[in-house]
C-alpha cells in the first residue's frame, strides 16, 4: 500500500473493491473512529486479531458471566424486533434512576444519544459548548448540521475551567455538553461542586452530562446529574454499557431528560434501534455489582501501573480516573502510531493546543506492562 493513501481513502477503496460499492464518505466517517489528530488523519491502522486494543477505551474483561448467561437465555427471542422487551427496560431503568418512564429513552450505545441530541439542537440553529479536549461526537454531528461548536480549553492539570466554560455561554447557547469523568483526559470534576454547577448552568442552557465513566469511580463517589433531572432542571445525563460493563460490542445505552427533550430527540431515532441481545445483557449486568467492583478493582491496578510509568518518565499527565490516560507524545504522532501498530498496540494521538498527545487505554495489567517496553522501543 502507497505510504501516501490515508486510512480512509484505502478504507473506501478497500470497501468500493470488496463490495462492489459506491462508498459516501460519511459511511467512512460512520465505519470508523474520527481522526482527531492530522498524525490520524495519514494513517492506516492494520489491526488483527491479536492487536492489543489500547485505542477504544474499550473493557478487556467484559462480558461478565451473568451477561453472557442472559445472552444465551435471550437466544429464543432472537427472531423478534424488541419492541416488548424495550419497554419493560424503560421501566425498569426508571425505576433504578428515581424518574418516570418517559424521562427515558433507550438507545443504541450512547453515541446514538450523542447524535440524537447533537442533530435535534443544530437542526434549530445556535451553537454547543464544550471543554476541550472532550468526547467530540456531539458536536461534531451539531457541526456537520452547520451549529457552530464554541470550546474551552481545560486548566494546565487538564481538568474542566468551570469559570471559563460559565463564561463562554452565549445568548445563542443551545447546549453545555461536560463529560465527567472526561474523555481523553480521564480527569473529574468531583461530586457536589460538578451538580452545583450543572445547576447553576441549566438556568441560562440546556446541561448535557456524559457519564459514560462514572462507574469507574468508587461506589460512593458516583454522583450522577439524575439527581438534577428529577427535580426537573433542565439537564440531560447520557448512559452506557459499553464501559464498566464491557458490552461495548452490544450497543446499549440510555439517556435519561425531561420528557418534552426526550420526545424531541426520539423522533429522530430510526427504529426499531435495540437489539434482543444487548438488551439481555444490559439488563442482567445493570445490578451486577460484583462485575463492576471487578472491572474498577482491575483498571486501577494497571492504571497505576501505567501512570507511575508516566511519572518516571517525568511525562505531564491528567489525573485519570478511568480507563484512559492523556500525556505529552514524546516523538511525532505518526511515527508513534505506526511504531507501536507494529508491535501490536493500537493507541490514539490527540492534537491539542499545536501538540501531538497520546491517549492509551488502560489494557489488563500485563498488557500493559508489555505495553510499557514497546514504548520505550518507539520512543528511545
Ligand atoms: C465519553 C464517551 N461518551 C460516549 C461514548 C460512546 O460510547 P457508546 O456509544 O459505546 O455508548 C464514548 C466512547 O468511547 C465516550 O468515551
Amino acid at each position: 500500500m502507497s505510504k501516501n493513501i490515508n486510512r480512509r481513502d484505502w478504507f473506501k477503496s478497500t470497501l468500493a473493491l470488496t463490495g462492489g460499492l459506491t462508498v459516501s464518505s460519511s459511511l467512512v466517517s460512520q465505519l470508523l473512529a474520527a481522526p482527531v489528530s492530522v498524525a490520524e488523519e495519514s494513517f492506516t491502522p492494520l489491526l488483527n486479531g491479536k492487536t492489543v486494543r489500547l485505542g477504544s477505551n474499550e473493557n478487556p474483561y467484559g462480558p461478565s458471566a451473568l451477561a453472557r448467561k442472559a445472552i444465551a437465555d435471550a437466544m429464543n427471542e432472537f427472531n423478534r424486533y424488541a419492541f416488548e422487551p424495550v419497554q419493560e427496560f424503560k421501566k425498569v431503568l426508571a425505576e433504578k434512576e428515581g424518574v418516570s418512564p418517559d424521562h427515558i429513552l433507550v438507545v443504541n450505545g450512547s453515541s446514538e444519544t450523542l447524535c440524537l441530541t447533537g442533530m435535534a439542537l443544530a437542526l434549530e440553529g445556535g451553537a454547543v459548548l464544550s471543554a476541550f479536549p472532550t468526547f467530540r461526537s456531539l458536536m461534531d454531528y451539531a457541526e456537520k448540521l452547520h451549529a457552530r461548536w464554541d470550546r474551552v480549553d481545560v486548566d494546565d492539570y487538564h481538568k474542566h475551567d468551570l469559570d471559563a466554560l460559565a463564561t463562554a455561554v452565549k445568548p445563542d447557547t443551545r447546549l453545555m455538553f461536560l463529560c465527567n469523568p472526561n474523555n481523553p483526559t480521564g480527569t473529574i470534576i468531583e461530586g457536589q461542586k460538578y451538580l452545583d454547577f450543572c445547576a447553576e448552568m441549566s438556568k441560562k442552557t440546556l446541561v448535557f452530562s456524559d457519564e459514560a465513566y462514572l462507574e469507574f469511580l468508587e461506589p460512593d463517589e458516583q454522583r450522577s446529574a439524575i439527581e438534577l433531572v428529577r427535580k426537573g432542571q433542565n439537564v440531560m445525563v447520557s448512559r452506557t454499557f459499553s464501559k464498566v460493563y464491557g458490552l461495548a460490542g452490544l450497543r446499549l445505552g440510555y439517556a435519561i431528560g425531561q420528557p418534552e427533550l426526550i420526545r424531541k430527540i426520539s423522533q429522530y431515532q430510526m427504529g426499531p434501534a435495540i437489539n434482543q441481545a444487548g438488551l439481555a445483557a444490559a439488563k442482567a449486568s445493570l445490578n451486577d455489582k460484583a462485575f463492576a467492583t471487578l472491572t474498577r478493582t482491575k483498571n486501577n491496578e494497571a492504571l497505576n501501573f501505567f501512570q507511575q510509568y508516566l511519572d518516571k518518565k517525568g511525562w505531564f499527565h491528567g489525573k485519570s480516573r478511568t480507563n484512559c490516560v492523556l500525556f505529552p507524545a514524546p516523538k511525532d504522532g505518526r511515527t508513534i502510531l505506526a511504531e507501536t501498530m507494529k508491535r501490536g498496540f493500537q493507541i490514539r494521538v490527540w492534537d491539542y493546543q499545536g501538540k501531538e498527545w497520546c491517549r492509551v487505554s488502560i489494557g489488563t495489567l500485563d498488557e500493559m506492562k508489555a505495553f510499557v517496553k514497546a514504548f520505550d522501543e518507539v520512543v528511545g
